[in-house]
């Protein structure tokens, strides 16, 4: 229709969090379809930032477009929470290091635009895996090559991810991307897909996403300074409970940083989300202390369905399980899979079909069990 838009944007679909015409309807459903904390921010938190709004802020400003404190907040809370860290000498990462994005989503972009853009890169990734990598890609006319992961434990098939590495030429892949622990599947890097991560040569960037970092207690922070080559992605998104605000950071050598923030908008975070980002990292003690609960009631339901003849179900690192359903002679195909999540969500659910199986996120303990036991009863 529009003769001066990009040809390629033509085929595309704006990216939907929920089906079209439900995300006006989400009350009262219990929503395991995106990997949020089950728990909202304390009430005398929310009241605070209320009242800082009214008293300290001024709506009429732009916002702080370095995010000077916050950045001091995040170094200091990457560095305590560091698993080993009181083993470390010194604190390693401060705020040199750290670039803060509207979301982790706008990290990704960042990242995208500062090694790929203009044909000069691919990037790699192993699927299934989050999907913004390939689609934001896609948007920017990057090439994005794919390689497996084997069903059973969902580790990458490395040997094609080399094949890959070493024989596409134009343009070569710049970036590789990889969660710990990856999301749909929730398993962590394995040893052996870290010691290839370890040897990737330093003209190929190494994003490793670790969202999901609260709940699995396992990072490469440590291993940051020894690979310049690498950048960690972290979110508020998750086990934060800041969704709704927006923020995610890039952990990495203060050069790749700098090329990071030539490419942000100046005022990328609202006032709003800039205070609500430090209150929760400044409260990071009280907010995480859901975390073990997520992780028991993550085993709990992992037991439940483990003993359903007809599920599968794989280990989960993070605070997701994704599962298979057995149907008479084969797990549900994609369409049987989208009337068994339609149903589930007529009962009250909300879970998200995903690469022929579907990823639940551990709400409360109320929510699980009614999932549970909804989907025993739409799956008999
Ligand atoms: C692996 C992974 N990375 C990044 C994100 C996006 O996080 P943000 O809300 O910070 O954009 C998600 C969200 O689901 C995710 O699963």
């Amino acid at each position: 229709m529009f003769p001066f838009i990009r040809s390629d944007l033509l085929q595309f679909q704006a990216y939907q969090s929920h089906p079209s015409g439900l995300s006006s309807h989400l009350d009262g459903l219990d929503r395991l379809d995106t990997n949020e904390n089950p728990l909202d921010l304390p009430v005398p938190l929310k009241q605070t930032l209320a009242r800082a709004y009214v008293e300290d802020m001024q709506a009429n400003r732009y916002p702080d477009g370095n995010h000077g404190s916050l950045k001091e907040a995040i170094a200091s809370y990457v560095n305590s929470s560091a698993p080993n860290h009181s083993t470390l000498n010194a604190s390693t990462i401060d705020s040199t290091h750290i670039s803060i994005g509207n979301g982790s989503d706008e990290l990704i972009r960042s990242i995208l635009i500062a090694t790929c853009l203009g044909q000069e890169g691919a990037i790699l990734v192993a699927n299934p895996t989050f999907s913004m990598y390939a689609i934001t890609a896609t948007t920017l006319g990057i090439p994005v090559v794919s390689v497996h992961r084997f069903e059973h434990d969902f580790a990458i098939d490395i040997a094609a991810a080399e094949a890959q590495l070493s024989c596409h030429q134009s343009p070569p892949i710049r970036v590789i991307f990889v969660v710990h622990p990856n999301s749909p599947t929730a398993n962590a890097l394995s040893l052996a897909e870290l010691q290839w991560l370890r040897q990737i040569p330093e003209e190929i960037l190494v994003v490793i996403d670790e969202a999901y970092f609260e709940f699995s207690q396992t990072s490469l922070i440590n291993e940051l300074d020894q690979h310049h080559n690498w950048i960690i992605l972290r979110t508020l998104s998750k086990a934060f409970r800041l969704a709704s605000h927006r923020v995610g950071y890039a952990i990495a050598h203060p050069e790749l940083i700098k090329t990071l923030e030539k490419i942000r908008l100046p005022y990328n975070l609202s006032t709003f989300s800039l205070a609500a980002a430090q209150l929760v990292i400044t409260h990071h003690q009280e907010l995480l202390d859901n975390i073990p609960e997520i992780i028991a009631e993550r085993k709990r339901l992992w037991d439940l369905l483990h003993c359903h003849p007809r599920i599968t179900v794989w280990p989960s690192h993070a605070n997701f399980l994704f599962l298979k359903l057995q149907g008479v002679n084969a797990y549900l195909n994609d369409q049987q899979l989208s009337i068994l999540c339609q149903t589930l969500r007529d009962r009250g659910t909300l879970v998200r079909q995903i690469n022929h199986g579907i990823r639940i996120t551990i709400g409360t303990a109320a929510e699980n069990q009614r999932t549970y036991s909804r989907l025993v009863l739409v799956h008999q």
